[in-house]
């Protein structure tokens, strides 16, 4: 009965770890799926994550129950301060409901199914280009999905009036995914004079932000700086829905944490929201797993370890922004044509090259550099010892 079955292309990141995997050579690099390194080139766990593991293996009266359908209390209430700042007036308000959920797709997930059946606009605009899975996260949980000018590759930045443009005629109501920060796959982010404009913009059409922060602290190195765009918009009274992912600035890719927040008018509707919110949740996955999310909570919670985070954090993200200059010094050395001046303006985790599908084949095939056929480049993967085996590349790809 499975035999008309056909066989349904990798996915466009993911696959790209399963090629590397493939690949025997000992050059093979790895820059495709956003997944921090060492300089050794090796998956880090933080210390910080380490010391919390243990005390929760040492701590004998912790049981594996399940949790409850919106997953660790603790771990909610530190995550909506972590996001929204400890002084938002939204959380003293308690006009915030927040989920344990499976990392930043599960809870983009969750608020896309509830959207589809709570929410009288049915449509979404996302920017243009973004992460690849948005679209299907969102259109299979039954939204119109649509896009909105984001990147300009003639300047490889910003497309602003596009941008303005496109949500200046989006119908009133209508759903925006936003980036909190470092824009994947582009590295561009609006400046705080753009997101206020944004802001402005949305609030006068009733749009409905929806953002995704998956990168928060991992940008800038600093917590608060990478939320400014979400507590803008809280600021100002209104409503939002926010997926947080604690994959990649604790380095808990594999441990599916991540959580759901949804600023609302009152008290009373954040909890009408919640009780919802359950319904969404039980029939997909009954409740969340809790080692990670007791991991998150227990460095939330002690000061001394959440210091310690962030200094772990901020030495990924110095790291990132290493390697951006030494890419950047490496390419200007050989003369490479071109201006990659973005290579060390764009922010985060990638660096979207502008090489083109062909560019980038040649790579893979010639120097076994694997990377999304975008033309991203996961600057966590790289290092000292790699970034000349990638310039090398990069000049005989536009070279040849
Ligand atoms: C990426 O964009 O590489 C990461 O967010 C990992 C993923 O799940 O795609």
């Amino acid at each position: 009965v499975f035999d008309h079955v056909v066989r349904a292309p990798e996915d466009p990141i993911l696959g790209v770890t399963v090629a590397y995997n493939k690949d025997p050579s000992p050059n093979k690099l790895n820059l495709g799926v956003g997944a921090y390194r060492t300089e050794e080139g090796k998956p880090l766990v933080l210390n910080v994550v380490r010391k919390a593991e243990q005390m929760l293996v040492n701590d004998r009266s912790r049981v594996k129950e399940y949790l409850p359908i919106v997953g660790l209390a603790d771990f909610n209430k530190l995550s909506a301060k972590l996001i929204l700042g400890t002084d938002s007036p939204a959380i003293q308000d308690n006009r915030v409901t927040t989920v344990q959920c499976l990392s930043g797709t599960g809870s983009l997930r969750v608020g896309a199914e509830f959207l589809a059946r709570h929410y009288h606009q049915h449509t979404i605009y996302i920017p243009q280009p973004t992460w690849g899975n948005h679209v299907k996260i969102f259109g299979l949980a039954g939204l119109a999905v649509k896009t909105y000018h984001y990147y300009d590759p003639a300047t490889r930045g910003l497309n602003f009036k596009g941008l303005l443009e496109d949500l200046g005629s989006a119908p009133s109501g209508a759903i925006v995914l936003l980036h909190a920060c470092a824009h994947n796959p582009t590295g561009v982010d609006p400046t705080a004079q753009e997101w206020e404009q944004i802001r402005k913009l949305m609030r006068s059409k009733a749009l409905l932000p929806f953002f995704d922060s998956a990168y928060q602290g991992f940008a800038s190195g600093n917590l608060d700086a990478d939320a400014q765009s979400i507590r803008m918009f809280v600021r100002d009274g209104g409503e939002c829905l926010v997926a947080q992912s604690y994959a990649k600035n604790m380095g808990l890719y594999g441990e599916r944490v991540g959580a759901l927040s949804m600023v609302c008018r009152s008290a009373d509707v954040a909890s009408r929201v919640e009780s919802q919110l359950k319904l969404v949740i039980r029939p997909m996955y009954s409740s969340p797993p809790i080692h990670g999310a007791s991991i998150v909570a227990t460095i939330l919670k002690d000061r001394a370890m959440f210091q310690e985070w962030e200094v772990e954090l901020k030495a990924m993200a110095d790291r990132i922004i290493s390697m951006r200059k030494q890419l950047f010094d490496a390419l200007r050395s050989r003369g490479t044509p071109g201006d990659w001046s973005h290579i060390i303006k764009q922010i985060g985790m990638f660096t979207f090259t502008g090489l083109n599908s062909a560019q980038v084949a040649f790579m893979t095939k010639e120097y076994h550099i694997y990377l999304t056929s975008d033309g991203r480049i996961s600057m966590a993967g790289l290092s000292s010892r790699t970034v000349p085996h990638l310039a090398d590349a990069i000049h005989a790809a536009v070279t040849k």
